[in-house]
Order: C-alpha cells, then sequence, then structure tokens
C-alpha cells in the first residue's frame, strides 16, 4: 500500500504564525507536527510515501525529511498550488499510487492510543473498497459524520451537517482500494469549490464498499488546526512523555521497531540529535531495548 501525507492549505486559521512557514512545519511540543501523520503511515506498515504541500512549503519538507532513506522509507513530494480539496491529493498523487491501494492522512491529524499500530496493520490487510475511522466527539457538526446501525455498518456520512445524525467524527485517516483514483478523477466541485473526501466516501458506500471502524474512547485523535488546539495538543504529548518517560511519533525508534533499519542505525540517527532531549531518548530506548 502507498502513503500520502497532504500537508498543504495555507493555514489561516493559524495566522501570522502560518504566514511564513506550513501548518505542518509547526512543533506539537517536541517535534513537528508531521511527524504524527508519518507515524501513523509508518505504523500501519507504509514506506512509499508522497508528501504533498504548498510549493512553497515543499523545500522545508525535503530539508527536514530528505529522501526518507535514513529512516527506511522512500518519501517524495509533490505540490498542491491552491487548496482544492482533499480529494485533489489522488489526482495529485496518482502517479505516485499506481495500481496500488493507498493510505491518506492529513498533516494536522494525530492519533495516538493503545494498539494502533496493531489496528492500523489488521484493517491495511483487510482494505477492501474503503475503511475510515470514526472518533466521537463533542461537536461533530465541525467534521464528516459517520451514523452507524447497530451491527456497526455505515448507514450515512455528511460533510459538516448542522444537525449531524451521530457523534462519530471521521478522522483524516482513509484508506482505499485502487478504485479511489478512477473515482477522484469523476468528483465534480461542491458549492464550496472543492474536491471534497466525503463526495469519495459516499460512493464508496453507495457502492456498499465502505466500513467505518470506530476507535474507542482509549484512543487520542487531535487536530491542530487552531491556536488553541495546538497548544492542546503540545499539552497533550508534553504530560504523557513526562509521565512515562516514552515518545510518541519518535520516527526513529518507530522506523526502527517496525524494521525499516537496524538497531545500529537507529543509535547513530539518535547520536547525531543528542544534544537534544528527543535525539538522548532514541539514543536510550534503542540501547536499552535492544
Ligand atoms: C476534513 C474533512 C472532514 C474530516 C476532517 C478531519 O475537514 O473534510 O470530513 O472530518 O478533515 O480532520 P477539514 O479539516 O478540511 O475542515
Amino acid at each position: 500500500m502507498k502513503g500520502i501525507i497532504l500537508a498543504g492549505g495555507h493555514g489561516t486559521r493559524l495566522h501570522p504564525v502560518t504566514l511564513g512557514m506550513s501548518k505542518q512545519m509547526l512543533p506539537v511540543y517536541d517535534k513537528p507536527m508531521i511527524y504524527y501523520p508519518l507515524s501513523v503511515l509508518m505504523l500501519a506498515g507504509i514506506t512509499d510515501i508522497q508528501i504533498i504541500s504548498a510549493p512553497q512549503d515543499r523545500a522545508s519538507f525535503q530539508r527536514l525529511l530528505g529522501d526518507g532513506s535514513r529512516i527506511g522509507l522512500n518519501l517524495s513530494y509533490a505540490e498542491q498550488d491552491e487548496p482544492r480539496g482533499l480529494a485533489e491529493a489522488f489526482l495529485i498523487s496518482s502517479r505516485h499510487i499506481g495500481d496500488d491501494p493507498v493510505a491518506l492522512v492529513l498533516g494536522d491529524n494525530i492519533f495516538h492510543g493503545p494498539g494502533f499500530g496493531d489496528l492500523l496493520r489488521q484493517q491495511v490487510r483487510d482494505v477492501d473498497g474503503c475503511v475510515l475511522f470514526g472518533y466521537r466527539v463533542h461537536d461533530p457538526e465541525r467534521y464528516g459524520v459517520g451514523e452507524l446501525d447497530a451491527r456497526g455498518r455505515l448507514l450515512s456520512l455528511e460533510e459538516k451537517p448542522a444537525r449531524p445524525r451521530s457523534n462519530l467524527a471521521v478522522t483524516g485517516l482513509y484508506l482505499y482500494d485502487n478504485d479511489v483514483v478512477d473515482i477522484a478523477k469523476n468528483l465534480r466541485p461542491s458549492e464550496r469549490g472543492e474536491l471534497e473526501i466525503t463526495d469519495v466516501n459516499r460512493i464508496y458506500l453507495d457502492r456498499g464498499r465502505a466500513r467505518l471502524v470506530p476507535l474507542g474512547r482509549g484512543f487520542v485523535w487531535l487536530d491542530a488546526g487552531t491556536h488553541d488546539a495546538l497548544t492542546a495538543a503540545g499539552q497533550y504529548v508534553q504530560i504523557l512523555e513526562h509521565r512515562q518517560g516514552v515518545r510518541i511519533a519518535c520516527i526513529e525508534e518507530i522506523a526502527w521497531r517496525m524494521g525499516f533499519i537496524d538497531q545500529e542505525t537507529c543509535h547513530r540517527l539518535g547520536a547525531e540529535l543528542a544534544s537534544s532531549p528527543y535525539g538522548r531518548y532514541i539514543v536510550d530506548v534503542v540501547t536499552a531495548d535492544a
């Protein structure tokens, strides 16, 4: 399966912070925001990943992550010059996707929860049509909303409904079979002029090929698109990392645990960053658990 991280947009809700840099490059406590969605794809076992950004931000993502080979990934870069909707990602990245299934994750979505890697790998194995992940929120009208029947079958999907049929928000992580490219090609822009991901998902739903997997209450799903949300996400990560002495979304550690790089390489990557607590953590964890 191929991966896409959509890190486009103007980040207008975070102005003036994002006047000079991409939202997905901002720190969520101790690491750039994009590390969080990147680690989701890595935990799913995906190594071939394209990062879509605004043209002016491409160079900074490349400077941060390079071609990915240091952590056993194959990273490529593409541009979305105007935010024309999430579903445009499948058109921009159609060459990257080729004939494969694909996972799309939004660059400002943060997921954390017990057994998340196992859950992801299982869903990636079983993907047939489209797999969405739902999360209970108190303000579903801000999101795509999914409605399940008593047996957990997906009944309806709506984008930012004024009167939501459930509290289940559709999170910014989507798994698709290869049909998604054709579906995206035939999509028409919505009233707000965007190619809507919810329209893609509804086509799968109409074909009886969409599932929504609810993430239980022990999971955390945050988006970091406003000043308050960004601060809250940083505090969440800080509290957990201090309390447990583990780090969330440490891409070098994940690369090592997933078998993308060996212990020695991981140790060296940590040593290169050893002036920071993040780097020292990598050295410690790879030494202790080796
Ligand atoms: C987008 C999707 C929405 C989804 C959300 C998750 O909304 O359109 O369905 O619930 O991402 O973050 P946006 O962030 O573009 O408002």
